[in-house]
């Protein structure tokens, strides 16, 4: 298995490439994060995003402050976290294209508070934004969940090392 190139050891130079080669060693699901600007769905892939209070319940994401979708999703004011299952690669891609129209040929519906819910996602969490807040250059976004499920029973799509894979359950072993 390919696990990457190692590193050198120490250095405290944190170089954007050097901080995403050691960070990307932490895998993390993929989500596209909707919201309705206006009169127009809006979305984009997101790994960064992760649950953060039980009671009341809590989730954040991280959003580049470059990104166009960031401030249509804080004029919404609320948001939809869709986590991709394994075999929605496509739309990680889609959603992170740039110049394209992300929604062509995907079916989605609205949530209840108005946020797209993708057809075929393995779970939602619809969320009002609670507060944003400057991270160096990019915005946490920390929403209250409203609804929420899991439609599939499903593997989740995972992000690791740049490259996305599906998040298989290892086979039991005993000691
Ligand atoms: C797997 C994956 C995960 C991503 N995670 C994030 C993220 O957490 N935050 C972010 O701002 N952009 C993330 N991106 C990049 C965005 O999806 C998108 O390319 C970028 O926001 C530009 O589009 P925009 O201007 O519409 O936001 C990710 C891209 C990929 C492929």
């Amino acid at each position: 298995m390919t696990v990457g190139t190692a590193l050198p050891e120490g250095g405290t130079a944190a170089a954007p490439a050097r901080v995403r080669a050691v960070l990307s060693n932490f895998p993390s699901g993929v989500a596209v994060v909707t919201a309705v600007h206006e009169t127009t769905p809006v979305g984009f892939a997101c790994q960064s995003f992760t649950s953060l209070s039980l009671d009341p319940p809590m989730v954040s994401f991280a959003v580049s402050r470059a990104s166009q979708t960031r401030p249509r999703i804080l004029a919404a004011g609320r948001f939809c976290v869709n986590i991709l299952a394994a075999d929605q690669q496509w739309l990680c891609r889609r959603f992170a294209a740039r110049d394209v129209d992300r929604f062509r040929g995907v079916g989605w519906r609205l949530s209840a508070s108005g946020s797209p819910v993708l057809d075929g996602v393995l779970a939602w969490i619809d969320c009002t934004v609670a507060a944003e807040y400057p991270a160096g250059d990019h915005t946490i976004v920390v929403g209250h969940v409203g609804e929420l499920a899991r439609p599939r029973e499903t593997e989740p799509l995972v992000f690791l090392r740049g490259r996305l894979m599906p998040g298989a359950p290892l086979a039991l072993t005993h000691a």
